[in-house]
């Protein structure tokens, strides 16, 4: 079914897991992604940025997204990753994405506030979960983490005073992790976490998933991660598959001989990773 982000966070609390929020770079790699899901029996969360839905079409890719999730029977939410502008929150929220993000990171604290309230409220009243973020994710180079220095990792106390004046329904946290990192793992701030997790009481979202070494998931999970994004090693792994495909094939043969292994790379990931995702005390397990 076409769920809420919510929704799914909320069931993923009650089983100890984290959900899996996987992002889409093209339409062709969406079937796999779901389909994924599907046969690990878990549910998925489908996020695009803004760029990547504004090259499809917001509705489009909500079109699709709600017939997978209906013909194959698998919980799906589909969620806009880090929105900066109200624009585009509207147009994801019109075409009927079931979440958004509102990214306020780069603003002063009390306007990140004001801004992200003003989003929860206008997405609330259109029953749209809304994710936000405090504290700043890395960034890298060519797939290699870069200084620390860039970072500014939540503060603990903020949190608190941010969810109480916001309302979101998940919070994304920086504790150490970058974006694109796939070249190298991070050593992620999991005390930093324990301590925000032991403050407040809402789904912790982690981004920069590609970056995180799969040993720190248990613990990541244990102090309340509820949703995990992974976007880099999908789009490196579609595209790795591509380059070998694309240079072994005669420039006539179809194209489904170059893109369906891309697709399958793809879905073998998402198994993987939603496989990990279930903690050893879930009962799914
Ligand atoms: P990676 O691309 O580094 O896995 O991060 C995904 C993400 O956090 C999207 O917001």
């Amino acid at each position: 079914m076409y769920k809420t982000l919510k929704e799914i966070t909320d069931a993923a609390d009650k089983l100890n897991m984290t959900v899996g929020a996987f992002n889409m770079h093209n339409l062709e790699m969406l079937p796999s992604m779901i389909r994924g899901a599907q046969e690990v029996g878990l549910p998925i969360v489908i996020q695009t940025s803004v760029a990547t839905a504004q090259y499809i079409g917001y509705d489009v890719i909500v079109a699709v997204c709600k017939q997978l999730a209906n013909n194959d029977l698998v919980d799906v939410a589909l969620h806009l990753d880090h929105a900066r502008d109200f624009d585009a929150i509207r147009a994801a929220i019109a075409a009927g994405y079931s979440s958004v993000m509102f990214d306020g990171s780069n603003l002063p604290f009390k306007e990140n506030i004001a801004k992200t309230k003003a989003v929860v409220d206008y997405a609330h009243a259109r029953g749209v979960s809304v994710e936000g973020e405090l504290g700043t994710i890395g960034g890298t180079e060519e797939g290699i983490s870069v200084s620390e220095d860039d970072k500014e990792y939540t503060r603990p106390n903020d949190a608190v005073r941010f969810l109480a004046e916001t309302g979101v329904d998940a919070l994304a946290v920086g504790i150490g992790t970058n974006h694109g990192q796939f070249k190298s793992k991070t050593n992620v701030k999991i005390p930093l976490l324990k301590e925000i997790h032991s403050l407040v009481d809402v789904p912790l979202v982690i981004h920069g998933g590609t970056g995180v070494k799969e040993e720190d998931y248990p613990e990541l999970i244990n102090n309340g991660i509820r949703k995990f994004n992974v976007g880099t090693e999908l789009l490196v792994g579609w595209t790795a598959v591509a380059k070998e495909t694309f240079g072994a094939t005669e420039v006539n043969k179809s194209l489904r001989y170059n893109i369906i292994p891309c697709n399958d790379k793809v879905k073998e990931i998402v198994k993987h990773k939603l496989s990990l995702f279930m903690n050893s005390d879930s009962p799914l397990k």
